[in-house]
């Protein structure tokens, strides 16, 4: 009779010949690095993380490279990647790093997990990377491949089933040993993998998984009913309408207050009801023209925003609170590339400008 290896081993096995293992955060133990992917790729796909991972790190090297750096530049490189409080703490995690462990990255999974917005499953897999600690990964990916293969009922994002989960990730890791660090990086890079390429949410490539003989899901024949959905409630509606205020080439725009959406960046003055010429009156601006853009959606997390975008060509300006708060500052068109902007208010202004306007 044959004798089927431990579950580990054959994650760890596959990854070595069917993994991913030419990204660019792979070619490195360097915590930074590697906390930086991390981060990125939290609700990112790999392929639109990358150029932004590169960019970064051209832009800063080190750890402390990012600590030195103001947030305006930190949030330029990330605007686009979405769910900016990650660039917020990444940035706040850096100064911490620097104040608080002598610009050293904590050296395990549980200290780690101490800083701004790291969680229990983000600091093991930069301590497993990084270090080869033998600390268990849960994310998403992780949670659908635990619930088919050892039959999980329930909703694994309920307490409940997540601690569940958390035990049999704690069981199911390589055995400590000499060669336990390399094989913690294969084993956890393997479940990413495999959840990302093979036992995917849709439709499962089973006769590819190289722990189909043990897997409850594919022997019942209930990969679709597992994990378990989620119930989910409706995902509320929420209404705004824009200025895109246009004065010789340049456009108001004003910072978002942190937290809250889009937090940090800079975007365009807003308001609920009303008409855009009070709008415009009430931030010191005397509008010329008034036109009506298109409107667009934007699916958030928890909402969606409907937006309501009105273009302005100002006469007089007398800008309220200039200085104040929120701070308000003229882009000049010519510079929306760079700027740190979100991604759909960027693609509006893009959209417009592009072919030089509408004035
Ligand atoms: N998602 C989260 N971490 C990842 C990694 N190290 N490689 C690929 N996808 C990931």
């Amino acid at each position: 009779m044959k004798t089927i290896p431990p579950f580990a081993r054959r994650v760890a096995e596959w990854q070595r010949a069917h993994g991913r293992n030419t990204l660019p955060w792979q070619n490195t133990h360097d915590p930074y690095r590697i906390w930086l992917s991390e981060i990125m790729l939290q609700q990112t796909q790999v392929a639109t993380v990358i150029p932004y991972y590169e960019r970064f790190l051209a832009r800063f090297p080190t750890v402390a490279d990012l600590a030195a750096a103001d947030e305006g530049t930190v949030m330029a490189l990330w605007a686009g990647l979405g769910y900016y409080t990650r660039a917020r703490n990444l940035h706040a995690c850096a100064r911490r790093i620097m104040a608080d462990w002598n610009g050293r990255f904590p050296p395990t999974a549980a200290q780690i997990e101490t800083l701004p917005g790291i969680g229990r499953s983000t600091a093991a897999a930069i301590a497993a990377f990084a270090y080869g600690e033998r600390s268990p990964i849960l994310d998403g990916n992780v949670k659908r491949v635990f619930a088919r293969h050892f039959g999980i009922e329930g909703d694994p994002t309920t307490r409940a089933v997540e601690q569940r989960m958390w035990g049999i990730a704690q069981g199911e890791l390589p055995p400590d040993g000499p060669d336990a660090a390399d094989e913690m990086r294969r084993y956890t890079q393997g479940l990413m993998d495999l959840g990302a390429t093979v036992c995917t949410r849709g439709d499962p490539n089973c006769g590819q998984c190289p722990v189909r003989d043990t897997c409850v899901a594919l022997r019942e024949a209930r990969q679709h009913e597992l994990p378990t959905p989620r119930v989910r409630k409706a995902s509320p509606e929420r209404y705004t309408q824009m200025l895109v205020i246009e004065k010789a080439g340049e456009v108001l725009v004003q910072r978002r207050p942190a937290p809250g959406i889009w937090g940090g960046l800079w975007s365009l003055p807003e308001f609920d009801d009303g008409d855009a010429d009070t709008a415009c009156r009430a931030l010191g601006v005397g509008p010329i023209e008034i036109v009506c853009l298109p409107a667009f959606s934007h699916a958030f997390t928890h909402f969606k925003l409907h937006v309501v975008p009105w273009h302005v060509k100002a006469g007089p300006v007398r800008l309220k609170d200039d200085a104040g708060e929120p701070p308000r500052i003229w882009l000049p068109t010519s510079d929306l590339a760079g700027a740190a902007l979100p991604a759909p208010v960027k693609k509006l202004l893009q959209g417009l400008y592009r072919r030089g306007g509408l004035f």
